[in-house]
Protein backbone atom coordinates (compact mmCIF):
# COMPACT_ATOMS: atom_id res chain seq x y z
CA UNK A 1 0.00 0.00 0.00
CA UNK A 2 1.39 3.16 -1.05
CA UNK A 3 1.15 6.06 1.37
CA UNK A 4 -1.10 9.04 0.80
CA UNK A 5 1.11 11.23 3.07
CA UNK A 6 4.51 11.86 2.10
CA UNK A 7 6.61 11.86 5.74
CA UNK A 8 8.47 14.83 6.41
CA UNK A 9 11.97 14.64 7.26
CA UNK A 10 12.11 10.68 7.31
CA UNK A 11 16.03 10.71 6.98
CA UNK A 12 16.77 12.95 9.58
CA UNK A 13 13.76 11.09 12.15
CA UNK A 14 15.53 7.82 11.21
CA UNK A 15 19.11 9.16 11.96
CA UNK A 16 18.20 11.02 15.07
CA UNK A 17 16.45 8.05 16.86
CA UNK A 18 18.84 4.84 15.34
CA UNK A 19 16.52 2.60 15.60
CA UNK A 20 17.97 -1.05 15.96
CA UNK A 21 17.10 -4.59 16.41
CA UNK A 22 15.52 -5.39 20.09
CA UNK A 23 14.84 -1.61 20.47
CA UNK A 24 11.08 -0.61 21.20
CA UNK A 25 10.10 3.16 19.64
CA UNK A 26 6.89 5.08 20.35
CA UNK A 27 5.57 6.59 17.34
CA UNK A 28 3.35 8.82 18.45
CA UNK A 29 1.77 10.04 15.53
CA UNK A 30 1.11 7.17 13.25
CA UNK A 31 -0.66 8.87 10.49
CA UNK A 32 -0.37 6.62 7.15
CA UNK A 33 2.38 5.21 9.22
CA UNK A 34 5.64 6.21 7.03
CA UNK A 35 8.10 6.55 10.02
CA UNK A 36 6.73 3.43 11.60
CA UNK A 37 7.65 1.21 8.21
CA UNK A 38 11.09 3.30 8.40
CA UNK A 39 11.46 2.41 11.99
CA UNK A 40 9.96 -1.24 11.29
CA UNK A 41 12.39 -1.88 8.63
CA UNK A 42 15.19 -1.14 11.07
CA UNK A 43 14.82 -3.96 13.47
CA UNK A 44 13.29 -2.24 16.04
CA UNK A 45 9.37 -3.23 17.32
CA UNK A 46 6.77 -0.36 16.90
CA UNK A 47 4.14 0.81 19.73
CA UNK A 48 2.10 3.17 17.53
CA UNK A 49 -0.43 5.82 18.96
CA UNK A 50 -3.12 7.82 16.72
CA UNK A 51 -6.27 9.35 18.24
CA UNK A 52 -7.94 9.53 14.26
CA UNK A 53 -9.86 5.75 13.89
CA UNK A 54 -9.86 6.31 10.23
CA UNK A 55 -5.88 5.42 10.51
CA UNK A 56 -6.79 2.03 11.57
CA UNK A 57 -6.73 0.96 7.65
CA UNK A 58 -2.79 1.69 7.75
CA UNK A 59 -2.26 0.08 10.84
CA UNK A 60 -3.66 -3.17 9.15
CA UNK A 61 -1.50 -3.03 6.04
CA UNK A 62 1.60 -2.48 8.40
CA UNK A 63 0.21 -5.37 10.78
CA UNK A 64 0.37 -7.32 7.72
CA UNK A 65 3.80 -6.91 6.81
CA UNK A 66 5.36 -7.40 10.25
CA UNK A 67 2.53 -9.11 12.00
CA UNK A 68 4.76 -9.73 15.37
CA UNK A 69 6.63 -6.43 16.25
CA UNK A 70 3.53 -3.36 15.47
CA UNK A 71 1.00 -2.61 17.74
CA UNK A 72 -1.50 0.39 17.14
CA UNK A 73 -2.81 1.90 20.34
CA UNK A 74 -6.03 4.49 19.44
CA UNK A 75 -5.32 7.30 22.48
CA UNK A 76 -3.92 10.68 22.33
CA UNK A 77 -0.25 10.79 22.62
CA UNK A 78 -1.01 12.88 25.96
CA UNK A 79 -1.92 9.02 27.17
CA UNK A 80 1.41 7.61 25.68
CA UNK A 81 2.63 6.43 29.36
CA UNK A 82 -0.51 4.70 29.54
CA UNK A 83 -0.31 3.15 26.12
CA UNK A 84 2.95 2.11 26.91
CA UNK A 85 1.90 -0.16 29.77
CA UNK A 86 -0.77 -1.75 27.93
CA UNK A 87 1.69 -2.54 25.14
CA UNK A 88 3.51 -4.49 27.77
CA UNK A 89 6.90 -3.81 26.75
CA UNK A 90 9.53 -3.56 28.87
CA UNK A 91 12.05 -0.69 28.21
CA UNK A 92 11.51 2.36 25.98
CA UNK A 93 14.70 3.54 23.56
CA UNK A 94 12.59 5.82 21.44
CA UNK A 95 9.64 8.00 21.37
CA UNK A 96 8.73 10.32 17.73
CA UNK A 97 6.17 12.98 17.29
CA UNK A 98 5.22 14.47 14.08
CA UNK A 99 3.29 17.06 15.14
CA UNK A 100 -0.23 18.33 13.40
CA UNK A 101 -3.23 17.31 10.66
CA UNK A 102 -1.91 14.54 7.84
CA UNK A 103 -2.40 15.04 4.22
CA UNK A 104 -5.55 12.60 4.76
CA UNK A 105 -7.09 14.47 7.44
CA UNK A 106 -6.61 17.70 5.16
CA UNK A 107 -7.89 15.99 1.80
CA UNK A 108 -11.49 14.68 2.97
CA UNK A 109 -14.21 17.49 2.83
CA UNK A 110 -16.09 15.67 5.57
CA UNK A 111 -13.43 15.95 8.42
CA UNK A 112 -13.86 20.08 7.90
CA UNK A 113 -10.21 20.76 8.22
CA UNK A 114 -10.06 22.47 4.55
CA UNK A 115 -11.48 25.89 4.08
CA UNK A 116 -11.20 25.02 0.20
CA UNK A 117 -13.80 22.14 0.26
CA UNK A 118 -17.10 21.96 1.50
CA UNK A 119 -17.75 19.96 4.46
CA UNK A 120 -19.47 19.86 7.81
CA UNK A 121 -17.44 22.28 10.35
CA UNK A 122 -15.91 19.46 12.42
CA UNK A 123 -11.89 19.51 12.78
CA UNK A 124 -11.55 16.92 15.20
CA UNK A 125 -8.52 14.31 14.85
CA UNK A 126 -10.83 11.73 16.63
CA UNK A 127 -14.31 11.81 17.13
CA UNK A 128 -14.76 13.08 20.16
CA UNK A 129 -14.87 16.71 21.76
CA UNK A 130 -16.35 19.67 20.69
CA UNK A 131 -16.24 20.39 17.13
CA UNK A 132 -15.41 23.87 15.16
CA UNK A 133 -18.66 24.47 15.04
CA UNK A 134 -19.50 24.32 18.22
CA UNK A 135 -16.43 27.00 19.15
CA UNK A 136 -17.70 29.42 17.03
CA UNK A 137 -21.52 29.20 17.50
CA UNK A 138 -21.27 29.13 20.88
CA UNK A 139 -18.22 30.80 22.46
CA UNK A 140 -18.47 34.77 23.22
CA UNK A 141 -16.27 37.30 21.53
CA UNK A 142 -13.42 37.67 23.73
CA UNK A 143 -12.23 33.73 23.75
CA UNK A 144 -12.72 33.63 19.75
CA UNK A 145 -10.98 36.69 19.44
CA UNK A 146 -8.43 35.67 21.56
CA UNK A 147 -7.87 32.09 19.70
CA UNK A 148 -7.69 33.43 16.74
CA UNK A 149 -5.09 35.79 17.70
CA UNK A 150 -2.81 33.47 19.80
CA UNK A 151 -3.14 30.38 17.74
CA UNK A 152 -3.67 31.82 14.40
CA UNK A 153 -2.09 35.36 14.75
CA UNK A 154 -4.79 37.06 12.77
CA UNK A 155 -4.14 40.77 13.39
CA UNK A 156 -7.67 42.00 12.97
CA UNK A 157 -8.87 39.17 15.42
CA UNK A 158 -11.73 41.42 17.31
CA UNK A 159 -13.13 42.14 13.54
CA UNK A 160 -13.52 38.29 12.70
CA UNK A 161 -15.18 37.36 15.93
CA UNK A 162 -17.80 39.98 15.67
CA UNK A 163 -18.95 38.96 12.03
CA UNK A 164 -19.03 35.41 13.72
CA UNK A 165 -21.22 36.70 16.26
CA UNK A 166 -23.25 38.82 14.51
CA UNK A 167 -23.95 35.98 11.61
CA UNK A 168 -24.60 33.29 14.29
CA UNK A 169 -27.79 35.11 15.26
CA UNK A 170 -28.91 34.92 12.09
CA UNK A 171 -28.25 31.10 11.16
CA UNK A 172 -25.47 29.07 13.03
CA UNK A 173 -22.42 27.59 11.16
CA UNK A 174 -22.36 24.26 10.19
CA UNK A 175 -19.93 24.88 6.80
CA UNK A 176 -16.14 25.27 6.25
CA UNK A 177 -17.14 27.34 3.33
CA UNK A 178 -20.11 29.22 5.12
CA UNK A 179 -17.51 30.30 7.91
CA UNK A 180 -14.46 30.46 5.31
CA UNK A 181 -16.58 33.02 3.42
CA UNK A 182 -17.96 35.23 6.53
CA UNK A 183 -14.22 35.60 7.56
CA UNK A 184 -12.86 36.65 4.11
CA UNK A 185 -16.01 39.66 3.98
CA UNK A 186 -14.48 40.35 7.55
CA UNK A 187 -11.67 40.77 6.12
CA UNK A 188 -11.91 42.82 3.50
CA UNK A 189 -12.06 40.13 0.70
CA UNK A 190 -8.33 38.66 -0.53
CA UNK A 191 -7.31 41.54 -2.14
CA UNK A 192 -4.17 39.95 -3.89
CA UNK A 193 -3.54 38.44 -0.56
CA UNK A 194 -0.70 35.26 -0.56
CA UNK A 195 -2.74 33.24 1.32
CA UNK A 196 -6.64 32.64 1.42
CA UNK A 197 -8.15 35.37 3.90
CA UNK A 198 -9.69 32.26 6.32
CA UNK A 199 -6.44 30.28 6.74
CA UNK A 200 -5.31 32.05 9.91
CA UNK A 201 -8.75 31.52 12.11
CA UNK A 202 -9.00 27.93 9.78
CA UNK A 203 -5.55 26.93 11.59
CA UNK A 204 -6.64 28.92 15.12
CA UNK A 205 -10.04 26.56 15.14
CA UNK A 206 -7.97 23.68 14.57
CA UNK A 207 -5.61 23.40 17.25
CA UNK A 208 -8.27 24.52 19.72
CA UNK A 209 -10.76 21.56 18.71
CA UNK A 210 -7.86 19.50 18.78
CA UNK A 211 -5.93 21.45 22.36
CA UNK A 212 -2.88 20.48 20.00
CA UNK A 213 -0.95 22.60 22.11
CA UNK A 214 -1.56 21.23 25.95
CA UNK A 215 -1.08 17.53 23.99
CA UNK A 216 2.06 18.29 22.90
CA UNK A 217 3.36 19.41 25.88
CA UNK A 218 1.50 16.54 28.10
CA UNK A 219 2.85 14.37 25.05
CA UNK A 220 6.18 15.27 25.92
CA UNK A 221 6.40 15.33 29.62
CA UNK A 222 4.61 11.63 29.14
CA UNK A 223 7.91 10.83 26.90
CA UNK A 224 10.45 12.18 29.80
CA UNK A 225 8.88 9.99 32.15
CA UNK A 226 8.28 6.79 30.08
CA UNK A 227 12.08 6.83 28.36
CA UNK A 228 14.83 4.55 29.04
CA UNK A 229 17.77 6.16 30.06
CA UNK A 230 19.71 6.49 26.58
CA UNK A 231 16.71 6.53 25.07
CA UNK A 232 15.95 9.29 22.53
CA UNK A 233 13.52 12.27 21.38
CA UNK A 234 12.37 13.08 18.14
CA UNK A 235 10.05 16.27 17.68
CA UNK A 236 9.41 17.66 14.07
CA UNK A 237 6.74 20.85 14.36
CA UNK A 238 5.24 22.58 11.73
CA UNK A 239 4.79 26.15 12.91
CA UNK A 240 6.45 28.39 15.27
CA UNK A 241 3.62 28.22 18.37
CA UNK A 242 4.53 24.04 18.54
CA UNK A 243 8.29 24.82 17.97
CA UNK A 244 8.76 27.17 20.89
CA UNK A 245 7.13 24.49 22.87
CA UNK A 246 9.69 21.67 22.06
CA UNK A 247 12.77 24.04 21.88
CA UNK A 248 11.58 25.49 25.76
CA UNK A 249 11.20 21.77 26.87
CA UNK A 250 14.42 20.81 25.43
CA UNK A 251 16.27 24.10 26.76
CA UNK A 252 15.01 23.40 30.41
CA UNK A 253 15.45 19.87 30.32
CA UNK A 254 19.41 20.23 29.42
CA UNK A 255 19.58 22.99 32.17
CA UNK A 256 20.01 25.46 29.45
CA UNK A 257 17.05 27.67 30.64
CA UNK A 258 18.74 30.97 31.69
CA UNK A 259 17.58 31.49 35.59
CA UNK A 260 15.66 28.40 35.81
CA UNK A 261 11.80 28.91 34.95
CA UNK A 262 9.45 32.24 35.58
CA UNK A 263 6.94 29.40 37.17
CA UNK A 264 8.86 27.40 39.76
CA UNK A 265 12.50 29.37 39.91
CA UNK A 266 14.31 27.72 42.97
CA UNK A 267 12.80 24.40 41.87
CA UNK A 268 14.25 24.34 38.63
CA UNK A 269 17.40 25.26 39.13
CA UNK A 270 18.08 22.26 41.74
CA UNK A 271 17.04 19.29 39.02
CA UNK A 272 19.58 17.60 37.18
CA UNK A 273 19.19 17.96 33.18
CA UNK A 274 16.88 14.90 31.91
CA UNK A 275 17.79 15.03 28.68
CA UNK A 276 21.07 15.65 26.63
CA UNK A 277 20.87 17.87 23.74
CA UNK A 278 21.54 15.72 20.43
CA UNK A 279 22.15 18.69 18.41
CA UNK A 280 22.02 22.57 18.60
CA UNK A 281 19.58 24.35 16.52
CA UNK A 282 16.86 22.45 14.43
CA UNK A 283 16.94 20.62 11.88
CA UNK A 284 15.27 21.58 8.53
CA UNK A 285 14.58 19.90 4.88
CA UNK A 286 17.01 20.33 2.40
CA UNK A 287 16.68 21.44 -0.57
CA UNK A 288 15.28 18.16 -2.73
CA UNK A 289 12.98 17.33 0.01
CA UNK A 290 11.49 20.72 -0.46
CA UNK A 291 11.36 20.46 -4.43
CA UNK A 292 9.37 17.03 -3.83
CA UNK A 293 7.13 18.47 -0.48
CA UNK A 294 6.35 21.73 0.07
CA UNK A 295 4.79 20.73 3.67
CA UNK A 296 8.24 20.02 4.40
CA UNK A 297 8.60 24.13 3.95
CA UNK A 298 8.02 24.93 7.94
CA UNK A 299 9.02 21.26 9.33
CA UNK A 300 11.36 21.95 12.37
CA UNK A 301 13.08 18.96 13.89
CA UNK A 302 14.80 18.75 17.29
CA UNK A 303 15.95 16.05 19.53
CA UNK A 304 17.34 14.58 22.89
CA UNK A 305 18.76 12.22 24.87
CA UNK A 306 17.11 10.53 28.23
CA UNK A 307 19.82 11.09 30.94
CA UNK A 308 19.39 8.91 34.42
CA UNK A 309 18.13 11.76 36.36
CA UNK A 310 14.32 11.67 37.59
CA UNK A 311 11.64 13.00 35.28
CA UNK A 312 10.69 16.78 35.70
CA UNK A 313 7.39 16.38 34.98
CA UNK A 314 4.79 19.18 34.47
CA UNK A 315 5.66 22.76 33.92
CA UNK A 316 2.32 24.25 33.28
CA UNK A 317 1.53 26.99 31.31
CA UNK A 318 3.65 27.48 27.97
CA UNK A 319 0.79 27.31 25.67
CA UNK A 320 -2.23 29.35 28.01
C1 LIG B 1 1.49 14.55 10.39
S1 LIG B 1 0.57 13.10 10.67
C2 LIG B 1 1.78 11.86 10.94
C3 LIG B 1 2.29 11.22 9.69
C4 LIG B 1 3.21 10.04 9.93
N1 LIG B 1 4.48 10.45 10.53
C5 LIG B 1 3.47 9.29 8.65
O1 LIG B 1 4.64 9.12 8.30
O2 LIG B 1 2.50 8.86 8.01
C6 LIG B 1 -0.01 13.37 12.27
C7 LIG B 1 -0.89 12.24 12.83
O3 LIG B 1 -0.87 12.39 14.24
C8 LIG B 1 -2.16 12.29 14.74
N2 LIG B 1 -2.20 13.17 15.92
C9 LIG B 1 -2.06 14.52 15.96
N3 LIG B 1 -2.13 14.95 17.22
C10 LIG B 1 -2.31 13.85 17.99
C11 LIG B 1 -2.43 13.65 19.39
N4 LIG B 1 -2.41 14.67 20.24
N5 LIG B 1 -2.56 12.39 19.83
C12 LIG B 1 -2.57 11.33 18.97
N6 LIG B 1 -2.47 11.47 17.64
C13 LIG B 1 -2.34 12.71 17.16
C14 LIG B 1 -3.08 12.76 13.65
O4 LIG B 1 -4.34 12.15 13.79
C15 LIG B 1 -2.33 12.29 12.40
O5 LIG B 1 -2.76 11.02 12.00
Amino acid sequence: MTSPHAPVLLAEVIEALAPKAGDVVIDATFGAGGYTRAILERGADVVALDRDPTVQLFAEAVARDFPDRFQLIRTPFSGLAEAFEESGKAKLDGAVFDIGVSSMQLDQAERGFSFMRDGPLDMRMSDEGVTAADIVNTWDHGPLAHIFKLYGDERQSGRVATAILRRRVEQPFTRTLDLAEVVEKALGGRRGAAIHPATRVFQALRIAVNDELGELERGLEAAEATLAPGGRLVVVTFHSLEDRIVKAFLTERTGNAPGGSRHAPVAVEMRKPSFDLMFKGAREAGEAELAANPRARSAKLRAGVRTTAPAWGAVKGRSA
